[in-house]
């Protein structure tokens, strides 16, 4: 009995650890300036209108078939009804993979979720934005990959 309870107690205690591990986490990416980036496209969804932004220097790049430079921000600002929501950010640094185990690993790209005054979701697993983003892996990870190609000023 008591042997039964304690086994069970270290198990809620084990899962307990499991679940705060694989919880959302600060990582590395910041929330950029939006007025340093260049407005590449948008995508709307009934009241959702999400304008997705990046770097000059990675349009000039991905336009000339060159890989996205460290440094790189990639944003999905989500507006809902003209106010602004939440904040959806990418951003590439050097050796950034090596953070993450090889399976959830997204080359040295980073996910992070902001909210609108630019506080990080602690709710939000980002490792669930890299297993969805990981099948554009051609594509430097993005889904507006072919937007940013045509993207004309
Ligand atoms: C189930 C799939 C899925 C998940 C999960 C997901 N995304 Fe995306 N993401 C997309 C799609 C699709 C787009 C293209 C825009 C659209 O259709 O809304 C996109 C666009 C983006 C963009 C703009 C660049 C691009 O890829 O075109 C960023 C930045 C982004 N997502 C970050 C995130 C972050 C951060 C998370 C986790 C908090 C996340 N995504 C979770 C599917 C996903």
């Amino acid at each position: 009995m008591a042997l039964s309870k304690i086994s069970t107690i270290l198990l809620c205690f084990a899962t307990s650890l499991i679940t705060s591990i694989s919880v959302a986490e600060e990582n590395r990416v910041t929330l950029p300036n939006l007025d340093d980036l260049v407005h590449y496209t948008t995508v709307t969804r009934g009241e959702v209108t999400e304008h997705i932004l990046t770097n000059q220097t990675t349009i000039d790049a991905l336009q000339n078939g060159m890989p996205a430079p460290d440094g790189t921000h990639f944003v999905l600002a989500d507006y809902r009804n003209g106010e602004i929501y939440r904040y959806f950010v990418m951003e590439k640094g050097e050796k950034w993979g090596e953070d993450y185990p090889a399976y959830r690993r997204t080359g040295d790209w980073q996910f992070q979720w902001f909210w609108g005054d630019g506080r990080i979701n602690m709710d939000e697993n980002t490792e669930r934005c890299q297993s969805c983003h990981s099948s554009r892996e051609s594509n430097e990870y993005t889904y507006t990959y072919r937007d940013l190609i045509s993207f004309e000023h």
